[in-house]
């Protein structure tokens, strides 16, 4: 079935599945992607039907008819258009304890970064998509905390993406969107509140507090952070980017690490690391020497 849409601005029906996004049109997007995010995204079949299906929703929002028409508004646009097509072309899946393993871990070694870099604990969570995993790390600092009780653990998020971002902040999720939080966290760590008549869920003060959001690029030549990090969760974003800039992003990182710290990548991403100043521990984890 084909959606026949009304054109808001001139009333005029048209049919938004019959756009055609050209090869060209999808070499413009790809390309403009990459500068901007680092996400590659070469011409296959899965990749046309991503950037067509994803642009045609911004089509139908601005009300426009083609993508050379949505291209020339992003070209003339600022920065909300640009951050609207960031948004749109970013996969931000996540969930609660994703990759459970690297919680465990984390949990086990807080106690050892407090002993040797003191009551401070930085953490930095480097694409936090809508927050499921920066709230997984604060809850694992929570229950950290019995082993370490003059710590004071901090964690900053950041993403590219400030749609996603905006929603990490508030903390508050749909009963779907709890997959993976178990039972005994899920009541220890957030409570229902009613909204608009729906009922969601928001994470309590004591993981919210711990944690500050912020917008980053992967993408900056430079990461310029005040102090050195003791762990970095950096996972399920190095899969969208090239050898070249997967390199280039290890290279930042560790630079933003305290010798002795722990870089976490994702499952699937531990491939490419080849780093001097890397040691593996376990499953896509690595410490800083
Ligand atoms: C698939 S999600 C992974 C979320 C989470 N780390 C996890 O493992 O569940 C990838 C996230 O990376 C973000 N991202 C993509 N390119 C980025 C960049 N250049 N800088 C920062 N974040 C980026 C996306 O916005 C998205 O939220």
């Amino acid at each position: 079935m084909t959606a026949v849409k009304k054109n808001e601005a001139t009333g005029a029906l048209y049919d938004f599945e019959d756009i055609k996004l050209t090869d060209k049109m999808f070499m413009k997007f790809a390309e403009r992607m990459y500068d901007l995010a680092g996400v590659d995204l070469p011409l296959t079949p899965k990749n046309h039907a991503l950037i067509r299906n994803r642009i045609v929703k911004l089509l139908r929002r601005h009300s426009l008819k083609t993508y050379e028409e949505y291209w020339s508004k992003l070209e003339s646009g600022g920065n909300e258009m640009v951050s609207e097509f960031i948004s749109a072309l970013t996969t931000n899946m996540t969930s609660f304890y994703r990759e459970s393993n690297h919680f465990d871990f984390l949990k086990s070694v807080l106690p050892e970064l407090h002993r040797k870099f003191g009551a401070d604990l930085r953490m930095w969570c480097a694409a936090a998509s809508t927050g499921q995993e920066p709230y997984t790390i604060a809850m694992t600092a929570c229950e950290a905390q019995p082993e370490m009780p003059s710590a004071k653990p901090r964690l900053l998020a950041t993403d590219i993406d400030l749609q996603v971002l905006k929603k990490a902040s508030t903390g508050t999720y749909e009963e779907r969107e709890m997959q993976g939080l178990p039972p005994v966290q899920r009541t220890k760590y957030f409570e229902k509140i009613k909204a608009d008549g729906d009922e969601y869920w928001r994470a309590k003060d004591q993981i919210h507090n711990m944690i500050r959001f912020a917008p980053f690029n992967l993408m900056n030549p430079k990461y310029e952070f005040q102090h050195k990090f003791h762990v970095i969760f950096c996972r399920n974003v190095l899969i969208y980017f090239d050898e070249p800039t997967t390199k280039r992003v290890i290279d930042n990182l560790v630079s933003c690490l305290a010798p002795g710290g722990y870089l976490v990548l994702g499952h699937s991403e531990s491939g490419n690391v080849k780093h001097p100043g890397l040691k593996p521990m376990s499953r896509a984890v690595y410490q800083k020497l």
